[in-house]
C-alpha cells in the first residue's frame, strides 16, 4: 500500500494554516469536518427531546469506531467522561481482598492516573508507585520484580506523558496474568498513534480519550475496553441508567449492561461525540500502522537535530521505545512555550517532564527543523 500524502491530507485540519502546531499530546488537531458535526450537534439541540434517539445512535456509532480503532470485540468499549472517570470506575468495583490486596503504578503515569490509584489506599489495598531506574522508561523487569500472588492490579500507562517512553507492555501482561493480576492500561497517549490490539495483547483493561492523538474536537470524552469475560465478573460500584441493561427501560432497580457498558453511568456529554468522530474517522481511514510510521519518521529526525544542537532529550533514543513525543529536560519550560507561541509555535510544558513536543503527521519535515532550531536557540540563551 502507497503511504498517505500527508501534504493533501494536511488541508483538512485548518490549524496549519495558521499555527505551526507541535502539541498533539495536549489537543490534537482536528480536522474541518468536525466543524459540520458541530452544526449538526446544534440542529438537533433545537430538536429538544426529540434529539434523544439521535443521540443515542452516534453514541452506538462512535462506540463501534472505537472497538474498531482497538480491534476489540463488540459490546467491549464504553464511553466514560475522562479517563480517569474510567479506571475509578475500574477500581471502584474491584474489593481488596487480605490475600490479594496490591496495587502498583507508577511515577511515569498521569498525574490523575496516580490521585487515583493512589487513594485505594483508603479502600484497604496497598499502593506501591514504582520508580523507574534511569527516571524515563520502566523496563518490564523492574515491574517483575514487584509482582508476586498478592497483587490484584497493575495500573501503567502504555506511553508515559512524563517522558514519551512506550512501555514494553506484553511482558508486563504476560507475568501479571501469570501472578493472577489484572493489567489496566491508560493509553491515552498511544491511541492514534501506537496501533494496539487489545484481543491480541489480552488486556484486562485499556482507558483512552479522544482529543489528543484521535483529533477529537471537545473535552469530555474518554473510553475504556473491558475484555468481556472480565466485565461480566464485575459489578460497578457507582452504576447509571446509561449502564443498565436496558438503557430506556427507566427500571426501578439496577441490572448490568452486557460488556463494558455497564461502566457507563449518567447522561453523557453529547458534543464531544459529534465532534469527535471526524478525528477518529481520519486516524482510521488513514491507519494507525502509517500514522506510527510518519510519527516515527518526523520524531526521528528531530531527536537526531536535537542531539546534534545538544538538546537534552529525555524521551528513549530508540524509536520503539517512545510514543509520538519528545521531551526535553529544561527548567525554564514556561518561559520557552511562551517564546515560541510568538513565533506562532505550540508546544507545552509540564512538571516533571520538562517541555513536551508532538509532531502531528501532517506536519512537514521544515517545521520539525525549525521547532528544534528556535528550541535550541531559546535553550542556549
Ligand atoms: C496518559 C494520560 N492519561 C490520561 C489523561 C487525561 O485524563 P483525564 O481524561 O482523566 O483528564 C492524559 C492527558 O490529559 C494523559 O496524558
Amino acid at each position: 500500500m502507497s503511504a498517505p500524502d500527508f501534504g493533501a491530507l494536511r488541508t483538512r485540519f485548518p490549524l496549519f494554516a495558521e499555527r505551526t502546531y507541535f502539541a498533539t499530546q495536549s489537543l490534537g488537531p482536528m480536522p474541518a469536518e468536525a466543524y459540520a458535526d458541530l452544526f449538526e450537534y446544534g440542529r438537533t439541540l433545537g430538536l429538544r427531546n426529540r434529539s434523544i434517539p439521535l443521540w443515542l445512535e452516534r453514541m452506538a456509532e462512535f462506540t463501534r469506531l472505537l472497538e474498531r480503532l482497538l480491534d476489540a470485540e463488540p459490546g467491549a468499549v464504553a464511553l466514560r467522561d475522562s479517563a480517569t472517570a474510567a479506571q475509578a470506575a475500574i477500581a471502584s468495583a474491584l474489593t481488596p481482598r487480605p490475600e490479594r490486596n496490591r496495587i502498583l503504578y507508577s511515577a511515569l503515569d498521569f498525574h490523575s492516573s496516580r490521585y487515583l490509584w493512589a487513594a485505594q489506599e483508603r479502600r484497604g489495598f496497598r499502593v506501591e508507585q514504582l520508580r523507574p531506574e534511569d527516571g524515563v522508561a520502566l523496563r518490564p523487569e523492574e515491574v517483575l520484580r514487584h509482582l508476586d500472588e498478592r497483587v490484584a492490579v497493575v495500573a501503567l500507562s502504555l506511553v508515559s506523558p512524563r517522558t514519551g517512553a512506550l512501555l514494553d507492555v506484553v511482558p508486563v501482561v504476560k507475568a501479571a496474568h501469570d501472578a493472577g493480576a489484572l493489567v489496566v492500561l491508560d493509553a491515552y497517549q498511544a491511541v492514534g498513534v501506537v496501533p494496539l490490539d487489545v484481543r491480541e495483547l489480552g488486556a484486562d483493561v485499556v482507558v483512552g480519550g479522544t482529543h489528543k492523538w484521535l483529533g477529537g474536537g471537545g473535552t469530555g470524552l474518554a473510553f475504556l475496553y473491558v475484555r468481556p469475560s472480565l466485565a461480566e465478573r464485575l459489578q460497578p460500584a457507582y452504576p447509571g441508567w446509561i449502564g443498565h441493561q436496558a438503557m430506556v427501560g427507566f427500571a426501578e432497580s439496577y441490572s448490568p449492561a452486557p460488556g463494558s457498558a455497564r461502566f457507563q453511568q449518567g447522561t453523557p456529554a453529547m458534543e464531544p461525540i459529534y465532534t469527535a468522530r471526524a478525528g477518529l474517522r481520519f486516524v482510521l481511514e488513514t491507519g494507525v500502522e502509517r500514522l506510527r510510521e510518519r510519527n516515527m519518521a518526523l520524531t526521528s529526525r528531530m531527536m537526531a537535530r536535537a542531539l546534534a544542537a545538544g538538546l537534552p532529550v529525555t524521551t528513549p533514543h530508540e524509536p520503539e521505545r517512545r510514543g509520538g513525543m519528545l521531551c526535553f529536560d529544561v527548567d525554564e519550560g514556561d518561559a520557552v512555550v511562551e517564546q515560541l507561541g510568538l513565533l506562532g509555535i505550540d508546544i507545552d510544558t509540564r512538571p516533571g517532564a520538562g517541555i513536551r513536543v508532538s509532531p502531528h503527521p501532517c506536519n512537514t519535515e521544515q517545521e520539525c527543523d525549525r521547532v528544534i532550531d528556535e528550541l535550541a536557540r531559546l535553550v542556549r540563551r
